[in-house]
């Protein structure tokens, strides 16, 4: 046998080993099931242990990208108009005074804009739901309550009309940016909002979780069971931790709160990550999506950014894929170009509304290299295998 067919037939041998690698779903990352000891992969998702995201070259002119009228964006979140199909709104956080993404706080303001082109958008802008400073804007359905809620960071700030730092607090855990504290606001028609105040403040001492921010909320319902929770997966931080932010889940009976902890406030894993976004699939497995901060990703460079996570229940035991990066920092599109962006984050997915809860489309942040300004993307999801 010659080197090359030697190594040919290892190759081979290895990959066959790793598609004929499972035993349970847990190592088809629950995005799938275990048959006849190889993944089976659900629509969306692919590789050998359905870890990856099957991302597909969408069109350049998507999401919400201002920056050639020197606007920046970035936190995104997609839902579908309740009474009328083809009408999508995106709430988004928006830097004013043209200010980029190292001013995010405290210029940024939560919009809502709007597409009549499908949920790729584009979006135009159509509403300011919170003044400055107001910040990592998510909103789900909540069905006990019948209404959408808005979750986000910030509170009231005036800033300067030249892009500068300003120190100031909105709570407890951060004296110097006001990221920490989680406010709700709730809504029937998506327009109107009713504010409910800070609803998880962070902490004053130096715990690991003192600057609470990013939520990533969710809310649980079976009217068969009369079950109803909300549940918030959120980033804690001592302030300035530097990369070594840490995700873990709350829940609630109502959306105002009191919070409750699974482990006594402790991460879910130690994987230090950020912008949780959590979902539950149809078999009623819980998954979140990630920034990783891992060294192999981080705030820019990347390119391992995209990080998922999964569990049978939402309280745990949770596992963190290692193995796999559901995305990365490479954007391909329709036109055969591509970006290899500078930071991609702040992860959310659009599902298909039949239950089936298949992933259609991925947003995210992004900054382009060498340049101060940042948007949503939002990219096509295929098939998957
Ligand atoms: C977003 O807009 C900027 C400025 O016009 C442009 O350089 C960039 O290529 C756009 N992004 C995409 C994905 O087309
Ligand atoms: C904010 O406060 C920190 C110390 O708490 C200080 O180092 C920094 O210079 C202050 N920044 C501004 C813009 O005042
Ligand atoms: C907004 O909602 C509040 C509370 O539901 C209601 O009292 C108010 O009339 C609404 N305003 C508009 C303009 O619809
Ligand atoms: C943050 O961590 C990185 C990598 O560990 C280190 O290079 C950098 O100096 C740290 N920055 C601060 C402000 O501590
Ligand atoms: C990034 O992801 C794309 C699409 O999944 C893949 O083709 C590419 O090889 C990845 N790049 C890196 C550096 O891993």
């Amino acid at each position: 046998m010659t080197r090359l067919s030697y190594l040919k037939l290892l190759t081979s041998t290895l990959l066959f080993t790793s598609t004929l690698a499972c035993t349970t779903d847990e190592e088809c990352s629950l995005n799938g099931i275990c048959e006849s000891n190889s993944c089976t992969c659900d629509p969306g998702w692919t590789n050998s242990d359905c870890g990856k995201l099957d991302l597909r070259p969408g069109p350049r002119s998507n999401g919400y990208n201002r920056t050639s009228e020197g606007i920046s964006s970035w936190c995104n979140g997609i839902i579908r108009d309740p009474n009328n199909k083809d009408l999508y709104h995106l709430f988004i956080s928006e830097f004013t005074h043209g200010c980029g993404l190292d001013y995010w706080s405290p210029y940024s303001h939560i919009i809502r804009a709007e597409s009549q082109n499908g949920p790729l958008g584009p979006y135009t802008p159509k509403q300011e739901i919170l003044p400055t400073f107001a910040h990592n804007p998510t909103v789900i359905w909540s069905e006990k309550d019948e209404q959408y809620l808005l979750y986000n960071i910030g509170c009231p700030q005036s800033v300067p009309s030249t892009c500068q730092d300003v120190n100031f607090t909105c709570g407890p855990g951060n004296s110097e940016n006001g990221e920490s504290g989680i406010s709700v606001l709730s809504s029937t028609d998506l327009i109107n909002w009713s504010k409910h105040g800070q609803v998880f403040p962070g902490l004053t001492n130096t715990a690991w979780d003192a600057d609470t921010t990013n939520p990533g909320p969710l809310h649980v319902h079976s009217s068969s069971h009369s079950f109803h929770e909300t549940i918030l997966a959120y980033r804690g931080c001592p302030y300035n931790c530097n990369g070594t932010e840490l995700i873990t889940i709350a829940s609630a009976t109502d959306y105002p709160g009191p919070y409750t902890f699974i482990h006594p406030r402790s991460p879910i894993f130690e994987q230090a990550s950020e912008d949780p976004f959590m979902w539950m699939d149809k078999r009623g497995n819980f998954h979140l999506l990630v920034h990783s901060l891992l060294s192999d990703a981080g705030f820019g460079a990347g390119p391992n950014v995209g990080r998922h996570a999964y569990s049978r229940s939402w309280d745990g035991p949770w596992t963190f894929d290692m193995e796999t990066v559901a995305f990365n920092t490479t954007v391909e599109f329709d036109d055969g170009s591509s970006i290899d962006y500078y930071r991609r984050e702040r992860p959310n997915l659009v599902f298909s509304d039949d239950g089936d809860m298949r992933p259609l489309f991925l947003s995210t942040g992004v900054q382009e290299v060498n340049s101060p300004a940042s948007y949503s993307l939002i990219q096509p999801i295929g098939e998957g295998n």
